[in-house]
């Protein structure tokens, strides 16, 4: 499976099976994982058989079933860190999907206490998200897109290049908080230009919209 048909693969998936992640999944997972702190500077942490923090009423609530396994989104305070959070991660979760497991990401149905005290946080980090992974019991099912022109400064879809048109169809497939899709891409000449829009999470959401971009598009817009 590549990248763009794990974006039209991937689901939010809250229910797993009583599967371990273990063997050559975990060793190419683990290795994926400190490859995106390496290039990233965050301290992205697997946990593994901790079932205490899916487990509360909110959890519950979202029909979190058998989620005992999640990856902590953990960096050092700064403006970039949410959209930097939503770009590897987002990463992670399509390498996931790739290797069989399937994902949800989370920011407020678990317990943050309860991932706090398994993780390691130095003084001057911060946890900001989680995302639950494992085998899922279902692949999860689609939801409802925004269509481009609501996503971005394209009135005509004929008169776009093909590059940017297909960035954005990986983008309108990215996951986003409460399916929120506030971000938006605009091509002005031959440069895109993002932006998050206002509200909790957005910046996260952008950081994954724009590696589903790139994916799509074949184009590198993060690290300009
Ligand atoms: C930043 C972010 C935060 C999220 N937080 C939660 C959450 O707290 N609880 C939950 O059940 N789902 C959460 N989600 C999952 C979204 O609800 C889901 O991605 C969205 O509805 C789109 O569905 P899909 O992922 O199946 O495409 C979150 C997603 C993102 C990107």
């Amino acid at each position: 499976m590549d990248l763009l048909e794990a974006i039209y693969e991937r689901h939010s998936v809250r229910s797993y099976k009583d599967k371990k992640i273990d063997g050559e999944v975990l060793n190419e997972l683990q290795h994926f994982i400190s490859q995106c702190n390496e290039d990233s500077g965050l301290s992205i942490q697997l946990c593994l058989n901790e079932p205490k923090a899916f487990t509360g009423m909110m959890a519950k609530f979202m029909r979190f079933n058998n989620a005992n396994n999640y990856i902590a989104l953990v960096g050092k305070e700064s403006d970039d860190l949410s959209e930097k959070c939503g770009y590897y991660g987002e990463k992670i979760v399509l390498k996931a999907q790739q290797l069989g497991l399937n994902t949800c990401w989370v920011a407020v149905t678990f317990s943050k206490s309860q991932a706090q005290k398994v993780i390691k946080l130095n003084a001057d980090e911060k946890l900001l998200i989680v995302i639950a992974i494992g085998y899922g019991e279902t692949n999860g099912t689609s939801h409802k897109v925004k269509p481009i022109e609501e996503l971005s400064n394209i009135n005509e879809l004929k008169d776009v290049p093909e590059w940017f048109l297909n960035g954005m169809k990986a983008a309108q497939l990215a996951p986003t908080a409460r399916n929120q899709q506030k971000f938006r891409f605009e091509l002005h000449k031959d440069e895109v230009k993002s932006y998050s829009g206002s509200g909790a999470y957005t910046k996260v959401d952008l950081g994954i919209a724009k590696y589903h971009f790139e994916i799509g598009s074949g184009k590198n817009i993060f690290k300009k």
